[in-house]
């Protein structure tokens, strides 16, 4: 499916989904060193995953569900039909419970992270107003993160929001497809979502383990 097409209702793991065409995108992104993309092609942002302050060691032990993480590939999720420059959407992703947030930077760059402040799990917003690029707060303890980066810029959050990979379609629609932990490097997170399901894509992405070639993993 090329990119100027519509994604599917309820895009599947198979070949063809818009988690497929993003992940020729994205080996290419990865490539440039970059995920923020440009309005006049895909876009592919990072985002969100989050967890409690205290969640860690629950995390760690398999007590609590990470926020926002997933070991295997997402269900591709559409996140809005559009989004203008300033404007933020809140959505779930990769699970029901899991709070997201897509923005729409001044530039036209799309962003996600977790809603899910890192520290004590309060609702992070958007705030246009704030900052050069507008910020996402917190205002449970002043938390706040960067814009571009969900990095903390103030306030208590022990670490970044996790990211998640969103992209955007040529009828402007946004698609939320993969997500990253906090902190979790870009191909990291998209070789350990799309390496077991998807393989081909794996190989597109040059993941380790991965034949660029065939797109199938080496045993
Ligand atoms: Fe977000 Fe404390 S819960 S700063």
């Amino acid at each position: 499916m090329s990119l100027t097409e519509p994604p599917p209702p309820v895009p599947g793991p198979g070949p063809g989904t818009v988690a497929d065409e993003a992940a020729g995108q994205l080996r290419d992104r990865i490539s440039a060193d970059s995920l923020t993309t440009r309005r006049d092609y895909l876009r592919i942002v990072a985002t969100v995953s989050g967890g409690l302050a205290i969640g860690g060691v629950g995390v760690a032990s398999g007590i609590l569900h990470r926020h926002g993480d997933s070991e295997t590939l997402p269900r591709a999720k559409k996140v809005t039909d559009q989004l203008a420059p300033g404007e933020s959407v809140a959505f779930r992703f990769p699970g029901d419970e899991d709070r997201a947030l897509a923005v729409r930077l001044s530039d036209g760059s799309l962003v996600g992270y977790s809603a899910v402040c890192t520290h004590l799990a309060c609702a992070v917003l958007w705030r246009e107003d704030r900052g050069t690029d507008g910020e996402l707060y917190c205002p449970c303890h002043e938390g706040v993160f960067d814009a571009r980066t969900g990095e903390v810029t103030a306030g208590p959050p022990p670490r970044p929001l996790p990211r998640i990979f969103l992209t955007e379609e040529n009828d402007g629609s946004v698609w939320a497809v993969a997500t990253a932990r906090s902190g979790e490097p870009a191909k990291e997170a998209l070789c350990r979502q799309f390496g077991a399901s998807r393989p081909d894509v794996a190989g597109m992405l040059g993941c380790p383990g991965a034949d660029r070639a065939t797109g199938s993993r080496r045993t």
